[in-house]
């Protein structure tokens, strides 16, 4: 039976600019959490990565599907666009340098435990107002930023973490997107239509032991602090994380790092199980002078990560700019070259087996 643990962890949510009705005590929080779902799967991890040989594959090919993330009791959809779920704005802050190309908003929203969510998932917001048709606006989707107990461990809320889009058009005018500019422009105590949640891709694994290598690019990091907060800021009864969390980061300048001094405070907590690697590329670049895209930063790691990959109970996952998932393959076919293996066969087999998980845009 799960039972109530309670763990604090600070929170840095740098604030030139802020919002918010919640004022957990300074700056720590006090997290409970009373867990459901259960390792009953960890044991039974089918060892698909031998697909790689063709003998194999056949064999493996009629093995019985094994969940390897943590799909028990999920909730999909729960909250339609006719029927959202109406949040109120508790906290709305801006977490990147006044200096950066761009601003990034952390937002907290209220849901008295009726938007029952996982790490890695998804939730869809409506935007106050009409497009152009005189329609009401179509949802966006966001990913949690929060682990499923909330940034402030009641499990009454959910975080998201969202960049303004401002553009200039064709015709030279700025343009603002909607629901961005709109969530970004939240103050504490406004409502919210949030539907979801959504989405499995991105779901952790079950496994405690489990390598997780995590590629964000900007708000992509969204899925990896949810991930991060359950492993190193929460204490649960049936998941006590023991194995290699692996976290790239790439932004634009340094001014734009997100959470930056969150996930050094994990590290110094567990500098055995979390490692850290920021590509900055407007300031970084490689011996070669290229610029310091994510890609470029394990290209550093190249073996190692290889290695890692050879492991049933590595899983990656990659979050942000749809441009990132080139520039990895790019490394790793050459990598796997090495090894005489088809990069794209393996992905593909990775995949299945649930251990290589893409949501890019
Ligand atoms: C699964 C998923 C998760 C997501 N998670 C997040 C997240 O965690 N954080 C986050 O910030 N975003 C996230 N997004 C993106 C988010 O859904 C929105 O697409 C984003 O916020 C822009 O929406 P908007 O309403 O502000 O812009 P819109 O008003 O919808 O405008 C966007 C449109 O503007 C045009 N446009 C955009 N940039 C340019 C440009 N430079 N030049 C010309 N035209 C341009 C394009 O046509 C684009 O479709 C996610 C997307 C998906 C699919
Ligand atoms: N689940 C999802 O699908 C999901 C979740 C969250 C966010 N998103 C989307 O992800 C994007 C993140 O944007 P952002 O504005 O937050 O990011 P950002 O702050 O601009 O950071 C993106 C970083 O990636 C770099 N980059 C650009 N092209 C790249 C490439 N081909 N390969 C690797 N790195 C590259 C950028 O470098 P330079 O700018 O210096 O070139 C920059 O350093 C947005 O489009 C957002 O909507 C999607």
């Amino acid at each position: 039976m799960a039972s109530t643990t309670a763990v604090t962890a600070s929170v840095s949510l740098p604030s030139s600019k802020s919002s918010r009705i919640f004022s957990p005590s300074s700056d720590r929080v006090s997290f409970h959490k009373k867990t459901s779902w259960s390792l009953r799967n960890a044991g039974r991890l089918v060892a698909v990565r031998a697909q790689v040989t063709t003998t194999e594959t056949d064999s493996a090919a009629k093995v019985e599907k094994v969940h390897k993330k943590n799909v028990e009791g999920l909730t999909v959809n729960k909250f339609k666009p006719k029927n959202p779920y109406i949040g109120r704005c508790l906290l709305n802050t801006k977490i990147t340098g006044d200096d950066a190309p761009g601003e990034t908003w952390h937002m907290v929203f209220s849901t008295e435990k009726e938007v029952p969510y996982r790490e890695g998932q998804s939730i869809g917001i409506i935007a106050d107002g009409i497009d152009k048709k005189g329609k009401p606006h179509k949802l966006r989707l966001y990913s949690i930023a929060s682990s499923a107990i909330g940034d402030f461990g009641d499990s009454k809320s959910v975080s998201l973490c969202v960049k303004r889009l401002i553009y200039t058009n064709d015709a030279g005018e700025e343009v603002k997107g909607v629901c961005s500019n709109y969530l970004c422009d939240l103050k504490a105590g406004d409502e919210v239509k949030i539907t979801g949640p959504i989405g499995k891709e991105m779901l952790m694994p079950v496994d405690p032991t489990a390598t997780v290598i995590m590629l964000g690019t900007g708000t992509g990091i969204a899925p990896f602090r949810s991930f991060l907060w359950k492993m190193f800021f929460e204490k649960h009864d049936d998941y006590k994380f023991n194995g290699l969390a692996w976290l790239f980061l790439g932004v634009p300048t340094s001014s734009s790092l997100l959470y930056k001094e969150e996930f050094e405070k994990m590290k110094e907590k567990a500098p055995d199980n979390f490692r850290l690697d920021f590509a900055v590329s407007r300031e970084q670049k490689n011996d070669k002078g290229e610029k310091m895209y994510i890609q470029t930063r394990m290209a550093e790691y190249a073996e190692e990560l290889w290695e890692l990959l050879k492991k049933d109970n590595t899983y990656v996952y990659m979050c942000g700019l749809k441009g990132m998932e080139k520039g990895i393959d790019d490394i790793m076919v050459s990598l796997a070259e090495k090894d005489g293996i088809d990069w794209m066969q393996y992905k593909r087999d990775l995949k299945k087996a649930e251990q290589w998980n893409v949501e890019v845009y």
